[in-house]
């Protein structure tokens, strides 16, 4: 018997997000986002950091402005994604190219032009796409004027945004994601979610609130996606990030209930369609209370068709947290797990709890899922090869290998899945540090942290790897 279970249809592929490697970011009337004017990534808002960046123009050392210059190598990098078999692409649009101040009623055409080109390019290899309406790009406008998401009037113009590109692109692509790692905001306000009050400085009200916005303009998002395309497949999109207690004393075990909890808060609402329970004591003893406005919990009903995720890393949590080392990690953390290795950048490795991830979310909410999200950020050398320069990134391999394994075992394990995209399939600009050296890719760009290079694309030893791995649906990872 086979021991390869996954089904016949599973979407492979790669994902990106519009502000890390279109580049061209003031071009063909596109306004400035929030990662334009985010030279070291956008995580700024870390408590006692009083950051000026609402204020800041562009700067040329901020990598993100010209990216991979993706938007206009699409046809190029396609082409490539193609060559490894993928039957699906993530790619988030950008809605400051739609909207460049965010506040418009009428679109910029050239912005929905650039997404229709590149639709037809994939369409031309039958490639399906992914999309996610907004991925730590907030219009800076917005930012500015609204202080983002902490405004209720974000919710119409996110409307009208996606109102717009589901009726432009309703017979282009099915797949929807609404917000990327929607819990993220909560860690990263300014990043996630353009609030421009400095973190320190945020209230537990008005953080909350402005997840409610987002919650609710998520919700009317799926309501409207699916009356213009019944067959549009909406999901949710969180960062998934399991937690062990560091030692079986119950009060560790308690502490890793209360981080999960902050993270089911999202998933909850967005397949059950109201607030948890759990929620109100928390709300209750910080004073927080959510404004509802009429026909909110109507709008919270239309639940999600799927669960999407990133996965990364997991976490150790204990009630003492200060008598540990920390975990450093993707926008949240917690103490270090001594059972498992680290990256470059400090991620802890741990296939096994991609295999939990996949079996809670599925016996909480028995939705399929969508693995959106993993990956390694590391380090590449290259060198030549006997066709040409390339990497041998058998680190890389390893990590893929060693997750899919295990998405395998969670598959017989019974979950329902659709597809799993890696991280950044052509190297970007990392979200975290702006750094193009930490490299996710199957295929190598020649671009510098200083900026230097040709942008030249060249395949990685992973290149070959993953496109048997999809050529095989996944038996080459039990060969
Ligand atoms: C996720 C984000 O948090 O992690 C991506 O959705 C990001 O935008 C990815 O790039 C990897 O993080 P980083 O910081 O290594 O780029």
């Amino acid at each position: 018997m086979s021991k390869n279970i996954f089904p016949e249809g599973f979407l492979w592929g790669g994902a990106t997000a519009a502000n890390q490697f279109e580049g061209a970011y003031n071009a063909d009337g596109k306004g400035l986002s929030v990662q334009d004017v985010t030279p070291q990534g956008g995580v700024p808002a870390h408590p006692g950091e009083h950051d000026p960046l609402i204020t800041q123009e562009p700067n040329a050392d901020n990598l993100k402005l010209e990216g991979i210059d993706f938007y206009h190598r699409y046809k190029e990098d396609i082409a490539l994604f193609a060559e490894m078999g993928f039957k699906v692409f993530r790619l988030s649009i950008a809605w400051s190219r739609i909207f460049p101040n965010g506040d418009e009623i009428e679109p910029n055409e050239a912005g929905l032009q650039f997404y229709d080109d590149v639709f037809d390019e994939l369409a031309k290899y039958g490639i399906e796409p992914l999309v996610t309406l907004s991925h730590y790009e907030t219009p800076l406008h917005l930012a500015r004027q609204y202080n983002g998401w902490a405004s209720r009037d974000l919710i119409v113009f996110y409307e009208n945004y996606v109102r717009t590109v589901f009726t432009r692109y309703k017979n282009k692509v099915k797949y929807w994601l609404t917000f990327n790692e929607v819990n993220s905001v909560l860690h990263a306000p300014f990043m996630s979610g353009g609030i421009a009050t400095p973190f320190d400085e945020l209230s537990k009200q008005d953080l909350y609130q402005a997840v409610h916005h987002e919650l609710v303009a998520s919700a009317s998002a799926t309501k409207i996606g699916h009356e213009i395309n019944p067959d549009f497949k909406i999901g949710c999109m969180v960062l998934a990030m399991p937690a062990y207690g560091m030692t079986s004393n119950p009060l560790d075990q308690l502490a890793v209930h209360e981080f999960e909890n902050q993270n089911y808060l999202f998933s909850d609402i967005h397949a059950r369609g109201k607030y948890p329970n759990y929620i109100k004591r928390f709300f209750k003893e910080n004073n927080i209370e959510i404004q509802f406005a009429p026909g909110d919990e109507d709008i919270l009903k239309n639940t999600v068709d799927f669960i999407s995720f990133s996965y990364y890393m997991s976490v150790a949590q204990a009630h003492n947290p200060e008598d540990y080392d920390s975990g450093r990690g993707n926008i949240m953390g917690g103490v270090s797990n001594p059972y498992l290795e680290s990256s470059e950048w400090g991620w802890q490795i741990d296939p096994v709890g991609l295999r939990l991830v996949l079996n809670n979310f599925y016996d909480r909410y028995q939705l399929p899922l969508f693995i959106v999200e993993n990956g390694l950020g590391a380090k590449d050398i290259l060198i030549d090869g006997p066709d040409g320069p390339t990497v041998e990134d058998d680190y890389r391999i390893d990590y893929l290998h060693k997750h899919l394994v295990q998405v395998g075992e969670a598959l017989k394990d019974g979950v329902e899945l659709w597809g799993y995209t890696t991280w950044g399939p052509i190297d970007l600009v990392s979200a975290s540090t702006a750094q193009l050296s930490k490299r996710y890719g199957f295929i190598y760009v020649d671009r510098n942290d200083d900026g230097t290079g040709s942008l030249t694309r060249y395949k990685k030893k992973s290149f070959n790897w993953y496109k048997e791995v999809i050529a095989t649906n996944g038996g080459k990872l039990y060969e």
